[in-house]
């Protein structure tokens, strides 16, 4: 095996086990668990995130989707701004980057500092965009609907904001074609979500973003590089039915 694909597995193998270290004593574990997940979740989690959403692989997808955007646009779940760098400054006219998490968008705020256009911030959740209805050119979400709780109603909101004409332009990570790699997505998801802050391994992206009362437009489909239970990959447009 490769070098690098070893040291890979063994930080994955010691992530999950520091995870699941309560189950083997309970009680001696119980509220220092939940302290030390919530530590986990506050200082740690959006470090792995920035990390691993960061990783060349993820950032050549972002250059394929993220320059389709224009006008104004909404960024649903913007983390810590990976995505800003990618924007086409001729076609934006300003950026609503929106995410519950405030250590991600501590992040993103600094990421927007010299950008030549505006960024304003909403820390909600995406099924509560407190924006107007029909305003918005383009919406984007990448590495997002693999996070969000409840995928159909943030999706509603999507389309409420999104006006005649706009679009959604997406990539995400999801439930692979081969039978094996999901029988490992499906095992390993429980675990992975708990660690991930919510991510999902196995979600069908194209059917959610359908049943969120969407048409997809265009899409594409591959295994990026890396670990291949996270990395298959839909990206694409699409526009509310
Ligand atoms: C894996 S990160 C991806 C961040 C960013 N989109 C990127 O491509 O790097 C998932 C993001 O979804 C955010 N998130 C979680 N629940 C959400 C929700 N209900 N609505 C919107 N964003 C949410 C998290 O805070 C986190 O920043």
């Amino acid at each position: 095996m490769h070098k690098h694909s070893k040291k890979r597995q063994s930080y994955v193998v010691l992530l999950f086990t520091a995870g699941d270290l309560h189950r083997w004593a309970p009680d001696a574990c119980g509220k220092r668990h939940e302290e030390s997940m919530g530590l986990y979740s506050r200082y740690i989690l959006p470090k792995v995130v920035h990390f691993t959403c960061g990783l060349k692989p993820n950032m050549r997808q972002r250059e394929k989707v993220v320059p389709r955007a224009r006008g104004r646009i909404l960024e649903v779940g913007i983390g810590s701004g990976l995505n800003l760098p990618y924007y086409d400054a001729a076609k934006v006219s300003k950026v609503w980057g929106l995410d519950p998490a405030p250590e991600m968008t501590r992040m993103a705020k600094q990421a927007a500092g010299f950008l030549p256009f505006e960024v304003e911030f909403i820390g909600l959740p995406g099924d509560e965009i407190p924006l107007e209805d029909n305003t918005i050119d383009t919406v984007v979400v990448t590495y997002t609907l693999c996070t969000i709780a409840a995928t159909t109603p943030a999706l509603r909101q999507i389309s409420r904001v999104l006006r005649p004409g706009g679009e959604l332009i997406f990539c995400e990570h999801g439930s692979a074609p081969d039978a094996s790699v999901r029988r490992w997505q499906d095992r390993l998801n429980p675990i992975w979500k708990r660690l991930g802050g919510g991510c999902n391994l196995n979600r069908p992206i194209p059917a959610l973003i359908e049943a969120g009362g969407f048409r997809i437009k265009d899409l594409d489909t591959m295994y990026i590089p890396g670990w291949r239970p996270a990395s298959f990959n839909y990206w694409g447009s699409a526009v509310p039915r």
